[in-house]
C-alpha cells in the first residue's frame, strides 16, 4: 500500500520488524568487538537518531553517546559539500569511535566525517550504517556495519526524511516509480 509525504508517494521497502531484527543482530557483533573498551557512539543528527536510539538500548557494555549535525543533502539530491552544523563536543584523542549514521549514498558525508576525526587521534575508528546504496557510493571506503544493502533509489523512514517529513514512520518506504 503506498504512502504520501509532501508531493511524493512511497512504498513499504523494509518493515519495522525486519530493522528491529536486524538493529539486534548488528547489536551482537558489535558487542563481541567492543567487549573491552568503552566506545564513543557519535551519531549524525537528524537522519540516525531512530537507529541510535535502538542500536544503542541493545548494546549491553559501557558507552558514551554524542551527536553532531552535518548536512550534504538538499530535497532528494546530494549537494556534494557538507556543512557542518553542530561541531563535535570534548576530546576524542584515544578514544574508540563508532559513527553511526542512518545511510550512506555516495559516502561524501562520512568521507569528509572521517577525515576530520582523524586530525583528533582517536584510537579507533569503526562506520555504522543501517542503509547504505553500493551503486550510488563515490568513495572506496570500509564499512564495519551494514544493515542492509539498498538499491540506489530514495527513501524515508526511521529517522530518514523527504524534505523533513517522514522521520517518525517506523518503516523504511521507498519512493514510487
Ligand atoms: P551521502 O553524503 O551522499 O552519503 O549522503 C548521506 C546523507 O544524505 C545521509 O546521512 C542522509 O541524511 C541523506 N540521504 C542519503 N540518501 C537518502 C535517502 O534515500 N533518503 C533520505 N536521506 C538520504
Ligand atoms: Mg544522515
Amino acid at each position: 500500500m503506498a504512502i504520501q509525504i509532501g508531493d511524493k508517494s512511497f512504498n513499504l521497502l523494509i518493515g519495522s520488524d525486519e530493522i528491529h531484527k536486524r538493529v539486534v543482530e548488528m547489536s551482537r557483533q558489535i558487542v563481541l568487538d567492543y567487549k573491552d573498551q568503552t566506545p564513543i557512539l557519535l551519531c549524525l543528527l537528524n537522519g540516525s537518531y531512530m537507529f541510535a536510539a535502538d542500536l544503542s538500548r541493545q548494546l549491553d557494555i559501557p558507552l558514551e553517546i554524542s551527536f553532531i549535525k552535518i548536512s550534504s543533502y538538499a530535497g532528494m539530491q546530494s549537494t556534494g559539500q557538507v556543512n557542518t552544523i553542530l561541531g563535535l563536543q570534548g576530546d576524542i584523542s584515544g578514544r574508540d569511535i563508532l559513527v553511526v549514521e542512518d545511510i550512506i549514498d555516495t559516502g561524501t558525508t562520512v568521507h569528509e566525517l572521517l577525515k576530520e576525526l582523524k586530525t583528533k587521534q582517536p584510537a579507533s575508528i569503526k562506520l555504522a550504517t543501517l542503509l547504505a546504496k553500493p551503486d550510488a557510493l563515490k568513495y572506496d571506503m570500509h564499512i564495519d556495519y551494514t544493515g542492509f544493502d539498498i538499491a540506489d533509489k530514495f527513501v524515508v523512514g526511521y529517522g530518514m526524511d523527504y524534505n523533513e517529513l517522514g522521520r517518525n514512520l517506523p518503516g523504511i518506504y521507498v519512493l514510487a516509480e
